[in-house]
């Protein structure tokens, strides 16, 4: 009964039997399956215009086999369909095959159905099974195509594919279902579903574990979906919405046909997602609820999701998943357990959470104290609250979410918890330990609910903006998988290496591993927690850090265009024009003068240098590394002095040991500024074993326009502004004096390259061809090399 034979025998082109018996993964190279006839093993079908794939398949690590549709182009194995959700195959020796009543059943490898298609015709001997291009899988009638006995479209699994409908039939009062898998290994139908309003009215509902709508799409208005702006007619999608007698349902299309895009429930969000070729990944093009964390239960009884984590879900602190394994394939559904069951009674203790959200009740109670004692006094009650009403939870606390600073709705909740399982208790008399302990989110406890308190601290006295985004603490674990265990590095220097990562939202992210880090724990996440509020748009953002052991990590976001000498002394980079130039070297002064007066507590870099300054889509310098100096305290000077690259850009006050002002930064910019007018490194200009500076050459220059001029970067070919350039090398001669107080500050440099103010000719710096001749001599001294920056792949 093999397919080869028959479809020889009905004289289509298809199978090279040969191939087959060779043991290849073999197509059958067509989208039909005729009477009789039936698929098996590594047997497919695919969609004629090749976009589809139909067959056995094995999710993951699944140890069992699933009939399945999938892209037969994406190299990111993705299942829009699955025939056997509920009813796994052990192997493969099962068969799909069209039989005479005109069905397509599955059989199991003892031959016994365990799905079919049900269907009834009055033809059943012309029946034919197709794979369509939209990935329909449909029976119809052979001889006329447009009377389709049962489609795969009508039974959609978890996903919604351009022309499939989703909607219900009024006559029999079934609704087309979108369920979620259990987890990425198991298809079977999870809790999250999707369905339209069974009311009839145009809309749809996500719904937990069948009963419980947790959103809502608003009613369609002909032209959207008030919860789903992305939906509009205006971008690629065209939704329509067909309701008669007998059925109502939404169906959509898009514009271009040779589009991929998917709508999959999955983890509790609807989510749509188009393919990228180019990336070679699946870009979400929206997702409902917005945040993960809206999803009802998502992280189950005493579980807590924090949208800005991986993974969103944690246990309470005191708590463990109740299914480690299900756990790890992201199904928290199952929530956590106790570690140590309670005690009832006064033996049990409270575990006081900040800033968490949890839907409230309100009892009428009379105070804090009295919202505590009904919840001690009560064995089933878990957690109580108290802002103004009291909140008592009793049973499994579901929905709870870790809030970040920035938002402003948290509130406390007393978590009880079995003494044993109190953090650091003392007292024994102490029944509420307010010790801040935030557990979704933390490398380690105590350092978070410091940094809280830090942050907390300065956000009450601060302006709101300067916490926008506050500081994640990741795991050292998450770090791993978001850098794909730091497998691509961006860079090594002497303070340690970056890798590139990308966070779950796919936003690009560079982690800094520090090395050779000496300083405790409490410094760090005092220094950290203080960077943190360090925000500027020329300077990289710091998102968050993580502090576990002996590792120390910074995760900053990543500048996809890299850093600034790669622009200036590439050999491949295309030429920076001068306005870029101009651009980056007032950004640069202007993220510095933020650093040295704007913020609160005055941030010397430090390591200005090119290597420091990067560069976003839009070519906006953003200064990265900035309080590295103050981490790495007296470690980081001696490693400073001592690199080769770094050497050209310290003031003279690094190398004489007096102590160093925000001026050595203003020193090391008019070092850098010079080397963005030139686009060579100052240093590197040695010919014959002489140094020819640029700096002094410029400076003895100055009152000489035209020879300027002729010292500026020939690949600029006469473009930039005389203006601009005049400016530039005078406040640029003046940063590189050699008395500090002959140095402006950076807010009067960036009012200079402004044009607010005008700088008159400074004096030429004589000590410079000194401090070369000595450069010179120490050159081959130098013990670290390499580039000590966010440098980009
Ligand atoms: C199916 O494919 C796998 C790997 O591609 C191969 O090891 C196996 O022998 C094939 N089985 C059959 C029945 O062709
Ligand atoms: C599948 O299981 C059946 C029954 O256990 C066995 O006879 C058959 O050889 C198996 N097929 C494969 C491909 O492992
Ligand atoms: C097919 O119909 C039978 C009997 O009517 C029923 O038991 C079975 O669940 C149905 N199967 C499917 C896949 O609908
Ligand atoms: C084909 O089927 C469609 C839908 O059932 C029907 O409207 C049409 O008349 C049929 N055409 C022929 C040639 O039978
Ligand atoms: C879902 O609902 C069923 C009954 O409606 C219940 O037995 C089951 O425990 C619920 N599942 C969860 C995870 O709460
Ligand atoms: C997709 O990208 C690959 C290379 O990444 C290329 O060979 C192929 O032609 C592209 N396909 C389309 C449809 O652009
Ligand atoms: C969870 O997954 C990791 C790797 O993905 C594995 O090492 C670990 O054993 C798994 N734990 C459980 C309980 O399955
Ligand atoms: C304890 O709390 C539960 C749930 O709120 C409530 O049903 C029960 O009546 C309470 N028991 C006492 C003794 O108050
Ligand atoms: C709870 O009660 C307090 C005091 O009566 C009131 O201010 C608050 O708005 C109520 N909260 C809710 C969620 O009903
Ligand atoms: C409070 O937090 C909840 C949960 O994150 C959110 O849904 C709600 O919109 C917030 N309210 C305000 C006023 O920010």
């Amino acid at each position: 009964m093999g397919i080869q034979n028959k479809l020889c025998s009905l004289c289509h082109i298809y199978l090279p039997i040969i191939l087959l018996s060779l043991g290849i993964h073999v197509a059958l190279a067509s989208d039909t399956i005729f009477t009789g006839q039936s698929l098996t093993g590594n047997q497919t079908l695919t969609s004629q215009g090749g976009t589809f794939e139909l067959g056995f398949f094995k999710p993951g690590n699944s140890a069992y086999y699933y009939l399945g549709i999938w892209y037969k182009q994406v190299p990111v194995p993705t299942v829009v369909w699955v025939a056997n959700r509920e009813e796994p195959l052990l192997n493969t020796s099962s068969e799909l095959q069209l039989s005479e009543d005109g069905n397509l059943v599955l059989l199991n490898q003892f031959k016994i159905p365990i799905w079919s298609t049900n269907s009834s015709s009055s033809t059943p001997n012309s029946i034919v099974a197709v794979l369509l291009d939209t990935g329909n899988l449909a029976l119809r009638d052979g001889s006329n195509s447009s009377e389709i006995i049962w489609q795969s479209f009508e039974h959609p699994t978890d996903t919604w594919l351009p022309h499939g409908s989703l909607g219900m039939n009024k006559v029999t009062g079934k609704v087309q279902v979108l369920s979620s898998w259990i987890n990425q290994e198991n298809p079977s139908p999870g809790l999250f579903t999707e369905v339209i309003n069974k009311d009839g009215a145009g809309e749809f509902y996500l719904v937990w574990n069948r009963t419980q709508i947790y959103w809502r799409s608003g009613i369609w208005n002909g032209q959207i979906f008030p919860n789903v702006a992305e939906m509009t007619p205006s971008y690629f999608f065209k939704f329509s919405y067909v309701s008669n007698e007998k059925e109502n349902y939404f169906t959509y299309t898009v514009d271009d046909s040779s589009v991929l895009t998917r709508y999959v429930v999955e983890y509790g969000q609807g989510k749509q997602f188009m393919w990228v070729n180019d990336t070679q990944k699946w870009l979400l093009l929206f997702s409902r609820p917005n945040d993960p964390c809206d999803a009802n239960s998502i992280c189950g009884s005493f579980g807590t999701c924090n949208k800005k984590i991986l993974p969103i879900c944690e246990c309470l602190y005191g708590f463990e998943p109740s299914s480690p394994k299900d756990w790890n394939l992201s199904d928290w559904s199952g929530g956590c357990v106790r570690k140590t069951s309670l005690q009832c009674g006064h033996e049990d203790g409270f575990l006081k959470m900040p800033d968490m959200y949890m839907p409230t009740q309100n009892l009428t109670v009379g105070s804090a104290k009295e919202c505590e004692s009904a919840c001690i006094r009560n064995c089933s009650c878990s957690a109580y609250s108290y802002g103004g009403g009291c909140s008592i939870w009793s049973g499994g606390l579901q929905n709870l979410k870790q809030l970040s600073l920035g938002d402003n709705n948290g509130t406390v909740i007393y978590i009880r918890l079995a003494t044993s399982d109190l953090p650091t208790f003392k007292g024994k008399n102490k029944k509420v330990l307010t010790i801040v302990i935030v557990v979704a989110s933390v490398c380690s406890l105590a350092l978070l609910g410091i940094i809280l308190l830090l942050i907390w601290s300065k956000r009450l006295v601060g302006p709101s903006s300067a916490v926008q985004g506050s500081l994640v603490p990741y795991k050292y674990k998450d770090l791993q998988i978001v850098t794909n265990n730091f497998s691509a590095k961006l860079g090594a220097g002497c303070f340690g290496s970056v890798f590139k990562g990308e966070l779950s939202d796919s936003s690009p992210i560079a982690v800094k591993m520090l090395e050779g880090f000496r300083q405790g724990e409490k410094e760090f996440r005092a220094e950290v927690s203080t960077l943190g509020t360090v925000q500027h748009v020329n300077l990289v953002r710091l998102r968050g850090f993580c502090s576990e052991g002996t590792k120390r990590l910074l995760v900053y976001d990543h500048m996809p265009f890299g850093s600034l000498d790669i622009h200036l002394f590439g050999k491949n980079s295309k030429t920076l024009e001068w306005k870029m130039r101009y651009q980056i070297a007032l950004g640069t002064a202007r993220g510095l003068a933020y650093l040295h007066e704007e913020c609160r507590n005055c941030i010397i870099h430090c390591d200005i240098k090119p290597e420091n300054i990067l560069l976003d889509v839009g070519f906006c310098p953003k200064v990265a590394d900035f309080g590295l100096a103050k981490l790495f305290g007296h470690d980081f000077s001696r490693v400073l002095t001592t690199v080769r690259g770094t050497r050209g850009y310290l003031a003279p006050e690094w190398i004489s040991g007096v102590a160093i002002t925000s001026k050595a930064d203003v020193y090391s910019y008019g070092m850098m500024l010079f080397e963005i007018m030139s686009g060579r490194r100052n240093l590197d200009l040695a010919k014959d074993g002489k140094f020819d500076f640029f700096p002094t050459t410029v400076a003895s220059r100055l009152n000489n326009h035209e020879e300027v001029i002729s010292l500026l970067d020939s690949k600029l070919e006469g473009n930039f502004d005389e203006d601009q350039v005049t400016r530039a090398c005078n406040i640029a001669c003046w940063c590189i004096q050699e008395g500090e107080m002959n140095r402006p500050s950076m807010g009067y440099v960036v009012q200079v390259l402004e044009g607010v103010i005008e700088v008159g000719i400074p004096p030429v710096p004589l000590y410079l061809q000194n401090l070369v001749d000595n450069l010179g001599r120490e050159r081959d001294d130098m013990e670290c090399s390499g580039e000590s920056s966010l440098v980009t792949e």
